[in-house]
């Protein structure tokens, strides 16, 4: 097959399932705004990718088009949803864009250096977006999953506002084969389950962790988390939560703060205000986002902004407070950063032992 069109050579599926073409263009365009959109390698990939599935194929190609995720529209059930992540179809694309590492990589050599600043992580994500836009993701030498770890930095998010000594519990929503909890580092303190819908990523997820010699990792094919109420000291959800529908996405934070205790935080990755949102929920504003987290309430307990940076749009961590340990106050809207500087003052100076890694 000649590689010369791009995704043109899809064209003739799409002549019988109209709007695939839009679909996968969508979706690199998504995924990878530096990238150009002619990758003739990855087109090429899709392809050989697309023919793999043989006898499958068909049948996945009309319950995408019955469902509705031909259309255009961005997905906005909680059906859509599913069917996107558990499709052959998202698995042919996942291939062609390198979306998983090879169970065998070693990743110790492969995970970020750790940054001590914002503009550290500013300098990383950028050089990567750079490598990406001149082709290397086309050409397979930087894969998805490796610039993807470029973006995540929990030693500024989520490390300063834990403890510094003693064993954590946490989870990981939508950890797919674990890009964030991975990246996490001090694996000995950290006792985590990963939650995901797709039992091949944990599969995935369980070698890898393994392979870096972490044992204290448990996953659980959920849609939504179920812990003991106050059990989490941390929680963390990279490039998820965006994909829920409204009403699951309200679920799931609710989910979240029941089993989050006092103090405990939630780091997440989220793009906001996407123009060709995957899903409804993606194009919400970082106020809508922040308003969300704070009219949502368990008991006592609520979420406030502890962490967020305008030129780091995507990254967000939140703590658990009980109510009256804020001033009273608006804290949706443009009122939604007021406290953060005393939250945070409340997360690191409560304690001698809260400090710094
Ligand atoms: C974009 S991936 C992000 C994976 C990983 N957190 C990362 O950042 O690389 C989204 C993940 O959410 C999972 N997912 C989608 N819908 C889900 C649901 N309803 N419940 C649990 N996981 C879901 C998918 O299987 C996929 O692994």
């Amino acid at each position: 097959v000649p590689c010369t069109k791009g995704l043109g050579m899809l064209e003739d599926y799409e002549k019988r399932f109209p709007g695939l073409l839009g679909f996968y263009s969508g979706l690199l365009g998504y995924y990878f705004a530096a990238c150009p959109k002619e990758c003739p390698e990855v087109a090429a990939r899709m392809y050989d990718a697309f023919q793999s599935l043989g006898k499958d194929l068909e049948p996945a190609l009309k319950e995408f088009q019955a469902e509705g995720l031909f259309s255009g529209r961005a997905l906005s059930t909680r059906r859509q949803v599913e069917l996107f992540w558990t499709s052959p179809l998202v698995t042919v694309f996942e291939a062609a864009v390198g979306y998983t590492p090879p169970p065998d990589v070693d990743l110790k050599r492969l995970l970020p250096e750790p940054v001590d600043s914002r503009m550290g992580l500013i300098r990383r994500r950028h050089q990567a977006a750079e490598r990406v836009g001149s082709g290397e993701l086309a050409s397979g030498d930087l894969p998805y999953w490796q610039a993807s770890m470029a973006n995540c930095a929990p030693e500024l998010y989520l490390w300063p506002y834990l403890p510094a000594e003693g064993l954590l519990c946490g989870f990981d929503l939508g950890s797919g084969w674990g890009r964030g909890v991975l990246c996490l580092g001090n694996f000995q303190r950290c006792e985590v389950t990963a939650l995901d819908i797709q039992e091949s990523q944990l599969d995935l997820l369980r070698r890898l962790a393994e392979g870096l010699g972490w044992l204290g990792l448990k996953t659980q094919v959920s849609t939504e988390p179920s812990f003991p109420d106050d059990s989490m000291d941390f929680g963390l959800s990279y490039a998820f939560l965006h994909l829920a529908e409204a009403e699951q996405l309200r679920s799931l934070l609710t989910k979240a703060l029941q089993s989050l205790r006092t103090h405990a935080v939630f780091h997440i990755e989220f793009p906001t205000d996407s123009p060709m949102g995957l899903t409804m929920v993606s194009c919400l504003t970082i106020e809508q986002l922040l308003d969300l987290f704070h009219t949502t309430t368990v008991g006592d307990k609520l979420f406030q902004l502890v962490d967020f940076d305008p030129r780091i749009p995507d990254l967000f961590t939140f703590a658990v407070f009980r109510q009256g340990e804020l001033p009273e106050g608006c804290r949706t809207g443009r009122g939604a950063h007021r406290f953060k500087p005393l939250a945070k003052r409340i997360l690191i100076g409560d304690s001698t032992s809260r400090r710094r890694r």
